[in-house]
């Protein structure tokens, strides 16, 4: 059984699809042993609570310096045996004590189709905004692993999701997160919990399930 800690810091509409997928069974041998936020108001949350999972906020701003929180985030996912850390609409960066400790085992939903609109600057609704000015007719999700780069790691799986003239960063952004992210991050996660991923040169390759 996979061990995941979900790592939030807004609304957690996609920790709300994991338990979901997990309820149905559409991802097996994978259970949340906790999800981690670094904001105490998050509704995420509350989403964590109510499916009476573990969790935790740790914000780096609580502790006298960045070692001692990375001390205690690495504490706090090895008590609870985590496998695999999803970044869910986590808006920090992972410290790098903790991407070479969980190297190719943390992963991240992006609203765009990684190269396009990603890196540093581009979260939230800004990505949309940027997809509308740049006047695509395309656009969409990418779950990739996360290395030491911003969006820069392993790409896992993409799904494209048509922009309509009509659209506002709003309904895009709605449209992204409904018709690709809250599809590939379950995906994901139930082609890792179940051995189907093997990265050979920062290139993913997936076996049938
Ligand atoms: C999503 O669009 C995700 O791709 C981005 O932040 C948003 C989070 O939404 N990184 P939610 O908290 O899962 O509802």
């Amino acid at each position: 059984m996979l061990n995941i800690a979900v790592f939030v810091s807004g609304g957690g509409t996609n920790l709300q699809g994991i338990i979901d997928n997990i309820k149905t069974g559409f991802i097996k041998n994978a259970r949340i042993a906790l999800v981690i936020s670094n904001k105490k108001d998050a509704y995420a949350l509350e989403r964590a609570e109510n499916n009476n999972i573990p969790r935790k906020t740790l914000s780096q701003k609580d502790f006298k310096s960045h070692d001692l929180y990375c001390e205690a985030l690495l504490k706090t996912l090895a008590g609870y045996k985590v496998d695999l850390i999803v970044l869910a609409g986590y808006l920090l960066i992972m410290p790098e004590t903790i991407i070479k400790e969980y190297r190719n085992r943390i992963i991240n939903i992006h609203p765009s189709l990684i190269p396009s609109f990603c890196g540093k600057g581009y979260y939230g609704l800004k990505v949309h905004e940027a997809v509308l000015e740049r006047g695509c007719k395309i656009t969409g999700a990418t779950v990739h692993f996360v290395d030491e780069g911003t969006d820069t790691g392993p790409i896992i799986l993409q799904k494209a999701v048509e922009v309509l003239e009509e659209d506002t960063p709003k309904s895009l952004q709605s449209r992204v997160m409904e018709e690709a992210e809250w599809k590939i991050l379950p995906e994901t996660i139930n082609l890792i919990a179940n051995n189907k991923i093997k990265i050979k040169d920062k290139k993913v390759y997936i076996s049938n399930l």
